[in-house]
């Protein structure tokens, strides 16, 4: 599987500083390693990723591994859908903390696996790349994205958009796409912190045009978090940070300990 230029179509190929497509419009990596092939012109509309801060609080906050329960059980859900020689798209991949843990874990099981990273915002992909994972990660529109049609055997939607028609499209026949969302009570704890009425979250609707639904799995676990730091990084990176004022925000400097449910639903859509 390649990125495909956003200008023709026509498959990247990888060279050593670049991708080049057939007709020759090259797109030069950056020095983290990620791929610019987002068009100026195209989904400004469309075009807020993630901030540095949510991100450097996400990237610290998970790899303290309080969200490993969710990994691992990702992990199990990719091992029975995925064969080797199987590709997977990471739509919306963040600082790919998922998608590089599930790789690692597949190729120890000794399956290869290709994953491609796809995320607007660059900030996020600065710290994808780090991770040295070898998975190739491209600044690009989850409702946009640069591959070709019935491309990838599975899509993981982890938190990010729900570009529905897009991930269809890209999906082999039979192809598996794997949604995670928040349930009702994620982080409610940390929400009564700092609101005076927290709200529960709401859960959407599970059907989606063009999928079959094969499996819904609720994983919980109530998680202690150990130290002001780790509080703060998740209170930012979550959709709150920026909506909350500094005065409820400020709420959460004195505690140094909090216990609070985290819940997700894992989702797993077969194409039609
Ligand atoms: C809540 S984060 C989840 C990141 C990652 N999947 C994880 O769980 O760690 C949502 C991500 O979606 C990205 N995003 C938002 N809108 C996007 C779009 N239109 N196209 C691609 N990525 C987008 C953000 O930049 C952010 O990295
Ligand atoms: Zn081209």
């Amino acid at each position: 599987m390649n990125f495909t230029c956003p200008v023709c179509r026509e498959a990247l190929a990888e060279e050593e500083k670049l991708y080049r497509c057939e007709k020759g419009h090259c797109y030069d990596k950056s020095k983290f390693g990620y791929v610019n092939l987002l068009q100026s012109q195209k989904s400004s509309a469309k075009r807020h990723g993630d901030d540095r801060v949510m991100i450097r609080a996400r990237r610290d906050f998970l790899d303290k591994g309080y969200y490993g329960f969710l990994r691992d059980a990702l992990y199990e859900n990719c091992n029975e859908f995925l064969q080797s020689g199987a590709s997977v798209i990471d739509a919306g991949c963040g600082e790919c903390w998922y998608s590089s843990g599930i790789k690692q874990k597949l190729n120890e099981n000794v399956k290869k696996i290709s994953f491609y990273g796809v995320d607007i915002s660059k900030d996020a992909l600065e710290f994808a790349s780090k991770r040295k994972s070898g998975i190739p990660a491209a600044v690009a529109s989850v409702f946009d994205l640069p591959f070709n049609d019935c491309c990838a055997d599975l899509l993981l939607n982890v938190f990010s958009p729900e570009a529905d028609s897009e991930y269809l499209r890209v999906l082999k026949k039979d192809g598996i796409m794997i949604r995670v969302i928040p349930l009702e009570k994620h982080l409610f704890e940390l929400k009564a912190a700092v609101y005076e009425k927290p709200y529960l979250n709401d859960v959407p609707e599970t059907n989606v045009v063009g999928f079959t639904l094969i499996r819904t799995q609720k994983i919980r676990k109530a998680i202690e978090l150990g130290s002001n730091e780790d509080i703060q990084n998740l209170f930012k990176m979550t959709p709150y940070y920026y909506k909350t004022s500094k005065n409820d925000q400020s709420k959460l400097d004195s505690l140094d300990r909090l216990k609070t449910q985290a819940e997700f639903e894992i989702r797993v859509y077969r194409k039609d």
